[in-house]
């Protein structure tokens, strides 16, 4: 990305992002926001709020857990034996580093998914070294990203600081149904903090240690789903590398939202629809169409829940930088929290018509009290099938042949439905990836100055309100207008320095319009608004602002909406 560095300097003097703990020499991969940043990545998560929540009120919930998780959460995951990481040391200089990505580096090709095994022999087949110092690279070992910690003073307990927000979702998924409306789908989304122990945290905020998830559980009967509601949807384009076409080297191809069902390249309705929703979001957040698209991956790069997974890549420059990720986690977490915790995490599936169904029975014969807890014990945990096994294979209780005991019996009955655990649909965003993202497709250089050309629905203040000289009358009047504003937009005030420097601070950080208030705001009671963009201007009555910035917003372009004048840029 030729604006990195740029930006980055941009990001600490507008107030946007700057490395913590920067007087103790800051720690890698934590990250500050400032209070322009945090205006935006509010934004940024109100946007995705509203596409994936309150768009899909009658089906999305969302919920809020703790960041600190006991350890059997994350066992029943698989997250403490398989979230982990290749790395590898430098012999000389004991530098870590993520030995796919160093691999990837050096050789230009992917290397996501490769055994330690399969990397540390292509380290020493291909004669790689170490990139800092040129030394002898060691053997490739997994490095677990989780960060540990104890819960209570003085305490065994082992807890972790949650990779993902998700499985708070999946363990609170039956009172959420309860309580919810017992119907599926339902989506349970959070946008909450996560941590992950990065090996090679890099530039800015792409690769933190501590960042802000925006996810959604989305479950779904997998035998008898209602359909989404494509007709929302018809309008997105796709562009899809689907695994087919990656392993081939062919390039993304364009989609509407049937024809990857039709063409079977997402497994589920549901998926590829939340996919579509967030090629929405992404564009809405300044990231052009044909910028952004799904990249498949292949079964060794998916991550150990998952049975279909696509990545969302944004093209910036050279680079690519995967904004969300798509799973489809199937039954995997909820039967796993299932076996670990002993809870059901079943729903019922009402049939159409009840059924008459064969179910073999258990009955008690003996009436023998002496025997019964002997007995109990036996069958505790049995089913009929293998009571009828043990019963053939003569076993038995107490010295009594199990088949005196008991008989297994063929019954009839009829039934309403059956039970079931969900299937899982997971889109998931890092909201500080957004930011960045954002931050960087909107950065323009013009005539030596800066602009930051956010959309209007995320820019940190809707309009930035100026007294051209710091005359008591003119400011008074100017923080008159302001307030009047502020009923309706977020509105920057701003009255030091020149107009000239005024303008440029604005434009960093992206304010889309500013409204001064001058010397003949005092004489007939007109203003200029100035467009962030063009640094066009325009004169309009003070009685008739409100209505033209709406008209603004509205996307009516400034220049039939008021005389056209020159002013400062
Ligand atoms: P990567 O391959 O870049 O490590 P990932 O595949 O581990 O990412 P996911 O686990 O799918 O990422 O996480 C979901 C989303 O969270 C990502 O698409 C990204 O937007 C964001 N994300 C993941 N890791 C980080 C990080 N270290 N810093 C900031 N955002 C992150
Ligand atoms: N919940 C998705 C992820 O963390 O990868």
């Amino acid at each position: 990305m030729d604006n990195v560095d740029n930006v980055l300097d941009l990001a600490k003097r507008r107030g946007l992002f700057w490395p913590s703990y920067e007087i103790y020499g800051g720690v890698g991969g934590l990250y500050d926001l400032g209070h322009i940043g945090v205006r935006v990545k509010n934004k940024i998560v109100s946007l995705w709020r509203r596409l994936f929540i309150e768009d899909h009120s009658d089906l999305i919930v969302e919920i809020e857990t703790p960041i600190i998780t006991p350890k059997r959460v994350l066992e029943a995951s698989g997250h403490v034996q398989n979230f982990t990481d290749p790395v590898v040391e430098c012999l000389n200089c004991h530098r870590v580093f993520r030995a796919d990505h160093l691999v990837e580096g050096a050789l230009h090709t992917s290397a996501e998914g490769l055994s330690t095994k399969e990397l540390t022999s292509l380290i020493v087949s291909k004669g790689l070294k170490c990139p800092q110092c040129g030394g002898q690279l060691g053997e490739v070992r997994t490095f677990n990203l989780l960060f540990s910690t104890t819960i209570g003073p003085y305490s065994g307990d082992v807890g972790f600081l949650r990779p993902e927000t998700a499985q708070g979702m999946f363990t609170s998924f039956k009172r959420v149904f309860v309580s919810a409306r017992e119907k599926l789908p339902l989506g349970i989304a959070q946008v909450g903090r996560v941590a992950r122990n990065e090996i090679s945290p890099r530039q800015g905020l792409l690769r933190m240690r501590e960042f802000t998830i925006m996810e959604m559980e989305f479950f779904i009967d997998p035998i008898k789903q209602a359909e989404p509601p494509l007709h929302r949807v018809n309008e997105e384009r796709l562009n899809v590398l689907s695994a087919d076409a990656k392993v081939k080297g062919d390039r993304p191809s364009q989609y509407k939202v049937e024809e990857l069902l039709i063409e079977k390249i997402v497994i589920h309705p549901w998926m590829a629809y939340w996919m579509a929703i967030s090629n929405r979001f992404v564009t809405n957040i300044g990231v052009q169409p044909d910028s952004t698209y799904f990249e498949e991956k292949l079964p060794q790069e998916r991550a150990h829940y998952s049975s279909q997974t696509f990545d969302q890549l944004v093209i910036l420059g050279e680079d690519k930088i995967e904004i969300s990720g798509h799973a489809y986690r199937s039954d995997y977490d909820l039967k796993n929290h299932m076996k670990l915790s002993g809870e059901d995490m079943t729903v019922f599936r009402r049939f159409d018509q009840p059924k008459i169904i064969r179910n073999k029975k258990i009955q008690i014969k003996s009436r023998d009290k002496a025997l019964s807890s002997a007995l109990m014990e036996f069958l505790k945990g049995k089913s009929s099938e293998e009571v009828e096994a043990a019963i053939r294979d003569g076993k038995s209780v107490g010295g009594v042949q199990l088949g005196e005991l008991v008989t297994v019996e063929s019954v009839e009955e009829k039934v309403s439905g059956e039970k079931f655990i969900p299937h899982v649909i997971e889109p998931s965003f890092g909201a500080e990836r957004c930011l960045y993202v954002a931050v960087l497709a909107a950065y323009r250089e013009r005539e030596g100055r800066t602009v930051l050309s956010l959309p209007v629905n995320i820019s940190p203040y809707h309009v930035a309100v100026f007294p051209l000289l710091s005359k008591d009358e003119m400011e008074n009047k100017a923080l008159r207008i302001a307030e009047m504003l502020r009923g309706k937009f977020e509105v920057l005030y701003d009255s030091s320095g020149s107009i000239g420097k005024r303008y440029a601070r604005v434009d960093e950080i992206g304010v889309p319009f500013a409204v001064t208030i001058d010397g003949d705001t005092m004489k007939d009671g007109t203003v200029t608004i100035r467009d962030r963009d063009s640094w066009s201007q325009i004169r309009v009555k003070e009685s008739e602002l409100m209505e033209t910035l709406n008209k603004l917003f509205n996307g009516e372009k400034l220049e039939r909406l008021g005389i056209p004048v020159k002013g400062d840029r």
